[in-house]
């Protein structure tokens, strides 16, 4: 026995000698001081199988063995965790006059897709879809399938860019561009909106820019009327601007609706009384509709004795402009940071 842990001893102490990092460290550790298998453990597990004397007698001295490695075992620990430190820190070097690095930016949605958001989850809880339409647009679906034939005068009113060498393609003039594209597509019965930009040569100021955004809706069905109509545009109102408003119809003219309206709300600011914002006449002119016109429906490949449909066009960027009380159009698209980070 004392044998034995003398070679134990002398084994640990020459192993000892070699370790060199802290993995070779618990190798050691488990060679020697496992529970199920380490030397030492096994030589100490071997007492019981001595007589009284012998096991008081080597006891003892497997105990200070025993502890004599384990303090070893614990110097040489610490020594290898000291040099590891020592060894970060100096390769850590700290820059102390370095100026901090700016916080990452977090974007956030543009105001206009704010209120569009908006829009299109009240039009889908109404049964709508949502269509996506060409920005580049041919002169067909913009114009003629509007009732506005090449000659017609009405096409000066909505002057746009055109494409070199492709003088039949134009940066669309307004999102009802899409009501004969979607009847082709989809057919009678309907109910879209197509959000989206819209372009004009205009010459541009607080209230006129090249670029704007506008809503489109139309809704064909058998037997709709103008009652059908107003009732949408209340219920859209009232999401708009979450209470119930007061309206009016008024006649207007657009060549692809028959009869066409303006309607108006009743100024929310001062209650139709007559303030700036209504310029004193008590009602703000808020949106252009009508019931779509025999020949769009027929452009559409819809028979106008089996159909009917109403229309509308919201201006979406004067909305937003009221939504948030912004006095200039040319924000919106400005790229002024000092602007965008109010929303
Ligand atoms: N697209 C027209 C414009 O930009 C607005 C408009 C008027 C749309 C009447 C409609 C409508 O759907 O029925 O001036």
């Amino acid at each position: 026995m004392q044998e034995q842990l003398a070679k134990i001893k002398k084994d640990f102490l020459k192993a000892m000698a070699e370790v060199k990092d802290i993995l070779q460290l618990e190798e050691l550790e488990q060679r020697f001081f496992s529970r199920r298998s380490g030397e030492l453990t096994q030589a100490m597990k071997n007492l019981k199988d001595l007589s009284v004397e012998a096991r008081q007698e080597f006891g003892k001295l497997a105990n200070e063995v025993k502890h004599e490695l384990e303090e070893v075992f614990a110097k040489k620990r610490e020594q290898i965790e000291t040099a590891k430190m020592g060894d970060v820190l100096e390769r850590e070097i700290i820059d102390v006059t370095q100026p901090k690095l700016p916080e990452k930016e977090v974007g956030h949605l543009h105001p206009n897709t704010l209120v569009q958001n908006d829009l299109e989850d009240l039009f889908t809880s109404m049964g709508f879809m949502v269509l996506d339409g060409l920005e580049l647009e041919s002169e067909y679906y913009n114009f003629t399938t509007l009732n506005m034939p090449s000659d017609d005068p009405a096409r000066d009113t909505q002057d746009t860019f055109y494409i070199k060498g492709h003088s039949d393609w134009v940066m669309r003039t307004q999102t009802s561009s899409m009501q004969v594209r979607a009847l082709e597509k989809y057919g009678a019965p309907i109910r879209m909106v197509v959000p989206g930009r819209c372009f004009r040569n205009e010459a541009t100021d607080a209230a006129h820019e090249h670029t704007f955004c506008q809503l489109e809706g139309l809704v064909v069905d058998k037997n709709i009327s103008v009652s059908h109509l107003i009732g949408v545009m209340k219920e859209l109102l009232r999401g708009v601007f979450k209470r119930d408003v007061e309206t009016r119809l008024r006649p207007g003219h657009f060549q692809f609706v028959e009869p066409g309206f303006e309607l108006d709300i009743k100024c929310l600011i001062c209650g139709g009384v007559g303030c700036g914002a209504c310029k004193h006449s008590g009602w703000i002119e808020t949106m252009p509709c009508g019931l779509v016109h025999p020949k769009v429906l027929a452009y559409g490949g819809l028979d106008p004795k089996e159909w009917t449909g109403f229309a509308f066009g919201l201006g979406m960027t004067r909305l937003v402009m009221q939504k948030y009380c912004i006095d200039d159009i040319r924000h919106l698209q400005g790229g002024d940071l000092r602007f965008l980070k109010q929303f």
